[in-house]
Formats: C-alpha cells, structure tokens, sequence
C-alpha cells in the first residue's frame, strides 16, 4: 500500500476558484484503493460552507513557529465520497470570504499552511510515502520537506511531486520579508533555489527540490520549456525536463453526465441527444430572456474572466461575433474589463447576449447542456476542463491550439469526417472569428455533419480513469 497526500489550496466541493479544486478534490477518488490511500489536505477557510464545517471532526492542536511567530495549527478530517481530508486551521490566515487573491497575504498564508502541514503528519496516524503539491501555494512544501524536516525517521524517505497547474501564478515576493517569514537561511534565496529576478518564488522553490514535477496536458509540459510559455522559468523547466512530464485531467465523469444530472433540464445522452438536448437550450433562452428559437445556434463561456482565456480576441470582434442567427451565454467572474464589455454587449444586444456576470455551479451545468458549441480561445491552457465538460455535454468545442485544448479536441476535418470540435493556432481575432463562422456554417448547413461530431465527442472517453493509472505509475516510480 502507498500512502499518498496531496497538498493544495483548493478542493472540491468546499472551496473552488478555477480548475485546481476540481483536479485536488475528485481525482482521489479513481485510485486502485487496495494500493493507493490518496488523501487530501487543505486550510479550513471560513468561508467554506457550514454545512461541510458541521461534518468535520477536529483531531488536535498544536503551536507552531513560523520564525518569530508562534502560531496556532488546528487539524480537522472528515471522509467525503470515499476520499479522507484534512483540514488546517487557523482563524486569522484563513479568515475572509474569498480564500486567497491578496499577495502580500497569501505570501505568509501559504508559508503558514505549508509548514504547518508537514508538522501535523507525525500527529494524524497517516504517514505518507509521497506528499503531491499543487501549484505555487504549496510550493514551499518541498523546500521545507529538504530544509527542516529530513532529519528522524518519520519524514526521511518521504518523496514530494509538485504539479503545476498553471505556470502563471509563482508566489512572487521580496526576499526579505520571505526570509523574516520562513526562516529558512540566506543559502537558499539564490538563483539556483528560491530566488528569481531577485525576488523569491515559492513555485520556484517547489520545481526546484520536488522528486518529479508534472503539469496538467503534455503540450503544456513542452510549452513551457519555451520563453513564450516559460513565465521566465523555462530555462529551470528546461533544466528539469528528466523529470518533468505531463499527464492531462479528467473530469468527474459521475457529476457531470447529461443522463443524471439533476442540474439541467431535460437529461440526454449519447443516443438521445439529437431530440433531447435542445430542450435545455429552450429552457435557457426562457430563462435568461433570449429569443426563444430552438433553431439558433447558441455558443457558451464558462470560464474566469482573464486574459488567459482569450477574451482579448473576443472583445476585439465582439460585435462580428454576435451576428443575427447567433446567440451567445456568458457565465464568467473576473476583471472588471471583461465583465463589463460582456454586460454592455448584453444591453446592446439584448435577445442575443445574455451576461451572466456570476458564479454558479448550477448554471454552469445548464449552460454546458444547452449550447450548441462552446468557445474557449485561450492565449495559454495548461489543460483546462471546461472544453472536457462541453464534450461530455455534446457541446462542440471551439479552442485556440495550445496546452491541453490542443491535446482535447481533435479539429474537425470535413474530407474525412473527423474531430470532435473546432480550432485554429494563432492567437488572432480573425482567425478565432473564421473559425466560429466555420462551424456555424457546419451547424446551419450540415446538421447530420454536426450531429456526428457531438457523437464523436461525446463518445470520447475524459473521465479520470486514464490519468489516474498513469499517477499510479508516477507514484511507482519514485
Ligand atoms: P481554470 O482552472 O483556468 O479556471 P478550467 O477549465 O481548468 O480553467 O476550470 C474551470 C472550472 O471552473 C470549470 O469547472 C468551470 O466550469 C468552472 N467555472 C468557471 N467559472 C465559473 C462560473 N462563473 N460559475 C461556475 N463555474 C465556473
Ligand atoms: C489551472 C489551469 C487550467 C487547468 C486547471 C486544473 O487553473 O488554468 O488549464 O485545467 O488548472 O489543472
């Protein structure tokens, strides 16, 4: 049996801010669970609901030092859908109502959560023999792992993977307070450690003393050996590519399945679609007071209102997008830019553009079942999920080639009657506008050509069993 914990800042279904929580908190699930014991740790925010806060059982205390601080550790557990989780609590980090987003707080938020994960594992009766970190917020874990707790037994042999899932966000602060904060000694803020740009960087940290480093799709593990996708460590990804690879997400294919969900409307699968499916979308348009046609080919956004996502190119053809014989659903939070252009383009065409400038999960499933293509035309997509939910949904996706779109969607390919959704490389306005037109023309002018696309898509297989046996496989090897 191999022990195994993963350490992140974000899991389904108690906190979520993008594609991480959903990867932290559902992947434990689809291990062989008479070799592999997956666990899960994450801070016990104020903000997760009470419901699941009710649920949890407090195991003990303890103070720890975080340099000249003396900080309280409390750790909860509870079992959720067969997978154990630990929360860490600590009133005044994990205050607030949203659970991170203010650098100069999170910088000691995560230093404290990080330390004070590792020094709750002798007290929880589970000792892993690999700790999996998740992105910048856990990057210390690795560091500290080498700096502080080597030494006795407990922790010797412990091996550490970091997997980032988003190269973007390091952990970026000076390397002063990082030091006043940490305590770990000048030796590691230097290029060859900590330090980048003359700054420190926890994400930095965690590639550069983690056994393994993974990323979420194999294109996103070549990116970002390359200074466009490298966010300036490609030269340490580069150094690191022994040891790097890429293993692309699934999706929990239980929660999201158009035969049960009891989210939408009107449930459907693979054989019903074709009668089935536009029920939801009659539904929407009611709902959000579009023009009530079945007929109109409706594209979906779920997504983070970023430029990551490409909004850039949509804003700049905004108006050609958002032609007659096309409706369009927006569910997005984000910068003020986006959402704002989006609600102006709802005003301006009101039966056509529907801004939902909100989170909900319910309304994401609604929007996934209802549209006809979904467009996600990321500048860089480490995997990205939503293009995987789209297609359990029949929804054909419409993408930018990079990262794990590129590796998802197989282009539609009219002389040979392939593909499962639609794509185009440059990141170009007009060549993402080419594209959209193309697959509406497909739609309006080709509905069994359409129809045997979403077949096609629906019938690909993106749940986590696939992925899950090739982390068993990384977990073997180290
Ligand atoms: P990222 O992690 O970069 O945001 P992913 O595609 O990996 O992108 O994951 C995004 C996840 O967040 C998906 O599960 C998507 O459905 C969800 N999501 C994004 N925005 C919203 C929203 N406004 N309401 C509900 N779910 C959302
Ligand atoms: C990040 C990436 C996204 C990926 C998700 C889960 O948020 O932006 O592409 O799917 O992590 O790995």
């Amino acid at each position: 049996m191999k022990n195994i914990l993963y350490i992140a800042s974000e899991a389904v279904p108690f906190i979520k801010t993008g594609g991480l929580a959903d990867v932290a908190g559902t992947l434990p699930r689809y291990f062989d669970k008479s070799k592999y014991d997956v666990r899960v740790m994450i801070p016990n925010y104020k903000c997760i609901p009470q419901k699941y806060k009710d649920q949890m059982n407090f195991i003990t205390n303890f103070y720890m030092d975080l340099n000249w601080r003396s900080q309280y550790v409390g750790i909860l557990e509870m079992e959720y859908e067969g997978v154990h989780f630990y929360f860490i609590d600590n009133e005044f980090y994990f205050d607030g109502f949203k659970p991170y987003g203010y650098i100069h707080q999170d910088i000691e938020k995560f230093a404290f959560f990080s330390k004070a994960a590792l020094s709750s594992l002798p007290l929880i009766g589970f000792k892993p023999d690999i700790i999996h970190c998740h992105d910048w917020q856990t990057g210390l874990v690795p560091v500290y792992m080498k700096e502080r707790f080597h030494d006795g037994d407990f922790f010797r042999d412990m091996k550490s993977i970091m997997t980032i899932h988003n190269l973007k966000f390091q952990g970026i602060w000076d390397v002063k307070s990082v030091k006043d904060i940490t305590a770990l000694p000048a030796s590691y803020f230097t290029p060859d450690k900590l330090e980048a740009y003359g700054d420190a960087n926890y994400l930095k940290g965690g590639i550069v003393y983690a056994d393994k480093v993974t990323t979420v799709s194999e294109s996103y593990a070549e990116e970002i050996k390359m200074p466009f996708y490298g966010e300036k460590l490609d030269g340490l990804m580069r150094a690191r590519s022994g040891d790097l690879t890429g293993i692309v997400n699934g999706i929990d294919y239980n929660e999201f399945n158009p035969e049960t969900d009891p989210l939408i409307t009107r449930n459907y699968n693979q054989v019903t679609f074709r009668k089935e499916k536009v029920k939801n979308k009659i539904a929407l348009q009611k709902q959000l007071g579009l023009e009530n046609d079945p007929k109109k080919f409706m594209i979906g956004i779920v997504s983070r209102l970023t430029d990551q996502k490409g909004f850039d190119l949509i804003a700049y053809v905004m108006d050609e997008l958002c032609s007659e014989d096309v409706q369009l659903v927006v569910l997005g939070t984000g910068e003020e830019r986006y959402e704002n252009m989006f609600r102006h383009f709802d005003w301006k065409y009101n039966n056509r553009v529907s801004a939902n400038i909100y989170y909900s999960e319910e309304m994401s499933h609604k929007v996934y079942a209802s549209c006809d293509a979904f467009l996600m035309p990321s500048l860089f997509e480490p995997c990205g999920l939503s293009q995987l939910m789209a297609l359990r949904y029949g929804t054909v996706p419409i993408v930018r080639e990079t990262g794990g779109l590129k590796d998802t969607v197989q282009p539609y390919n009219e002389y040979e009657s392939t593909g499962t959704g639609f794509s185009f490389m440059n990141y170009n306005a007009h060549e993402m506008l080419r594209t959209v037109n193309y697959a509406k023309s497909v739609y309006y002018g080709n509905k069994r050509e359409w129809n045997k696309i979403i077949d096609r898509g629906m019938k690909m297989d993106f749940s986590w069993n696939s992925s899950a046996r090739k982390y068993e496989a990384l977990y073997d090897s180290l």
